[in-house]
């Protein structure tokens, strides 16, 4: 084996990985189109993709349905002493994890060839992004990684002898004997899945499963579990947030930062077109923000990502066009239908759905049949670069400078469509307090209304409580330079289980009222839960929406909030001494104003 690399870190680890994982070959990725193609034309050829006639250079891949979405269960962040980790992490012991993980990894690659990814997260000229390097078998993962990083051999150069990287090592999990035919998914049984998180040593070990946030490792792994801890270590921030550039009719720019969970709105609303007139969107990412505060004491992010992996069922002209131009060609789909005219379909889509295709399993479908066509986490893996709204500054090495951020969730019921925090402190509370239903994007229960603090719970790679106190230090230092924090619930329902509020391009109205909230142009009202929009402050003209609607979309309801307090305090409760005063206090504070 021969790597042109002079980076004896990376050079010993590549060694390491390969005497353990025995692969047949061991390949250094190059980023380049060449690469990517030679992959595609060799998963086409072994079946794992179907070319898609309709979709300039499109493949749609099916996973095993064992394997369709993160596995929560199955993430560890894996600390020396399990207080790091946190009541909120799976945690084991890290020399016995690594065995566990050793005996999984030895021979695992046999069969297979192993490729080594050289990704940056962020733009490679950014003082903000990090290098990584992942190795795995899967050629899924390397075209992947290929449109949600930036792989090739800029990094290698980067790095050079004694620069400093994220060592990823991600496997199927599925060896091949000689002879042995190949399955157009491999994975490994979900016991045997492990997505490992080694936090005090930068380290990441990825066994088992080919999909998404467990696979392609620069995102969920690097970007966010061990991201939050160097952020922590380091005095900048890793969060689960969106971010958008919106332009008032005036010309004044706007930088927003949104946390919801997973499958709960940041891809739609980093893409939104609001009706209102005159106001503008430009997408700078759907998923991940990564912010350092600046020379002017602001706090300013980045994507630290390049593509979209985003949620295809409920995509349409209808509530994302955006993302439906975006996905016009060099798109992955993964476990959407398959039209009779060799095109993609998921539930949602625009017009009605076809008479015939194959769904994601790879059966025949009918609109009659029981199951959806497309699995409900289908997703699609598209270059940022091809968003027809993607910002002229979208790869700004020192990135854009935050003025709101936004904490959100999917609740039926109590969350109005928007509040104002009074102060930076109860803004952390809020995020810390943070609640949603679970969705698709996890595998496990659907609809379960569960805390899932700053859309992080899945994310965080310490200690839950220090990553409060953490926010809490950011806002010390910003002073009065913080970004403004706001709550919304686009997902709020009447009793026929209908949404209130229309939401996606009519999520504008809102964040016009942040805007002018930033302003001092507009008053608000107070609640014991923050500030509410005064009945004429926020901007519904020409919308059609009933009076009902908006009172029950606006209505803080003080018994409803009351029954929450419980719930909070059994949350606070499992972070014992951990949890900071003042969030002890913001919960006392919001008692009392609930009377
Ligand atoms: P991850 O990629 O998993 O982190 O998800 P995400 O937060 O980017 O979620 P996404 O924007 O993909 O939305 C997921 C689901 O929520 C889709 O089915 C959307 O149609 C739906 N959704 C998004 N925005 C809205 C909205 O404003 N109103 C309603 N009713 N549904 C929405
Ligand atoms: C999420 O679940 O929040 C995602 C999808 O963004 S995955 O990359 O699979 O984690
Ligand atoms: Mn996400």
């Amino acid at each position: 084996m021969t790597i042109a690399v002079n980076n004896e870190k990376l050079k010993k680890w590549v060694q390491e990985a390969a005497e353990l994982c025995k692969p047949d070959d061991v390949c250094l990725c190059d980023g380049t189109k060449e690469e990517y193609d030679r992959l595609m034309a060799l998963a086409v050829k072994s079946g794992s993709a179907t070319p898609l006639k309709k979709r300039k250079n499109s493949f749609l891949f099916r996973s095993d349905p064992s394997d369709v979405a993160r596995v929560e269960t199955r993430t560890y962040i894996s600390t020396t002493k399990q207080i790091d980790a946190g009541p909120t992490n799976n945690w084991v012991d890290p020399k016995e994890l690594k065995e566990i993980m050793k005996k999984l990894y030895a021979g695992c690659m046999k069969g297979r060839t192993m490729y080594v990814i050289p990704f940056s997260m962020g733009h490679i000229d950014s003082p903000i992004a990090k290098i990584g390097i992942e190795i795995t078998d899967s050629p899924y993962v390397v075209c992947n990684m290929h449109i949600m990083t930036r792989v090739g051999n800029k990094v290698i150069e980067k790095l050079g002898s004694n620069g400093e990287f994220i060592p990823c090592l991600h496997s199927i999990g599925a060896p091949l004997a000689p002879g042995q035919k190949d399955v157009s998914w491999p994975c490994a049984p979900i016991e045997q899945k492990y997505i490992s998180h080694f936090p005090e040593e930068n380290l990441i070990w990825s066994y088992g499963s080919g999909y998404g946030g467990n696979a392609l490792l620069g995102k969920k792994c690097l970007a966010l579990r061990i991201a939050s801890v160097m952020a922590k270590r380091e005095g900048w921030m890793a969060e689960h947030m969106l971010i958008l550039r919106l332009t008032s009719p005036e010309g004044k720019q706007y930088h927003i930062a949104g946390a919801f969970p997973s499958a709960c709105g940041k891809t739609n609303l980093a893409m939104m077109q609001p009706t209102i007139p005159g106001w503008k969107l430009e997408t700078i990412g759907d998923d991940i923000s990564w912010m350092k505060i600046g020379p002017d004491g602001r706090l300013y992010a980045i994507n630290p990502e390049s593509g979209f992996f985003g949620v295809a069922p409920g995509t349409s002209y209808q509530s994302n066009p955006m993302a439906m131009d975006t996905l016009h060609g060099n798109i992955i789909f993964t476990n959407c239908a398959l039209t009779d005219e060799g095109d993609i379909w998921w539930e949602g889509m625009d017009g009605d759905a076809p008479k015939h295709a194959i769904d994601w399993k790879g059966r025949d479908w009918s609109p009659e049949a029981k199951e959806p066509a497309a699995h409900p986490n289908a997703r699609f893996t598209a270059p940022a670069s091809q968003c027809p709204v993607i910002s002229k500054d979208w790869e700004k090495p020192e990135g854009v400078p935050i003025d709101i951020f936004i904490f959100g969730g999917r609740r039926a019921s109590v969350v109005p469509l928007v509040y104002e925090a009074f102060n930076w402190d109860h803004g952390v509370f809020m995020g810390a307090t943070a609640s949603s239903e679970t969705t698709a994007a996890n595998i496990g229960a659907v609809g379960n209304l569960r805390r899932d603090p700053f859309a992080m719970q899945p994310f965080c790679g310490y200690n839950m409580a220090d990553y409060f106190q953490h926010w809490l230090d950011m806002g010390d230092r910003l002073g009065n330079k913080a970004p403004k924090i706001f709550y919304v619930n686009w997902f709020r329902k009447n009793s026929d289980g209908k949404f209130l509020w229309p939401g996606f391009g009519e999520n504008g109205r809102v964040l016009k009222w942040m805007c002018e909230r930033v302003d001092g142009k507009v008053s608000a009202k107070q609640t014991p839960i923050g500030f509410l929009p005064d009945e004429n402050d926020l901007d519904l003209s020409a919308l059609e929406i009933k009076k009902e609607n908006m009172s029950e979309l606006l209505r803080v309801d003080v018994d409803a909030w009351k029954a929450e307090i419980p719930d909070i305090e059994k949350h606070f409760g499992q972070f014992a001494e951990r949890l900071p005063e003042r969030m002890k206090k913001e919960l006392e504070a919001l008692k009392k104003r609930l009377g």
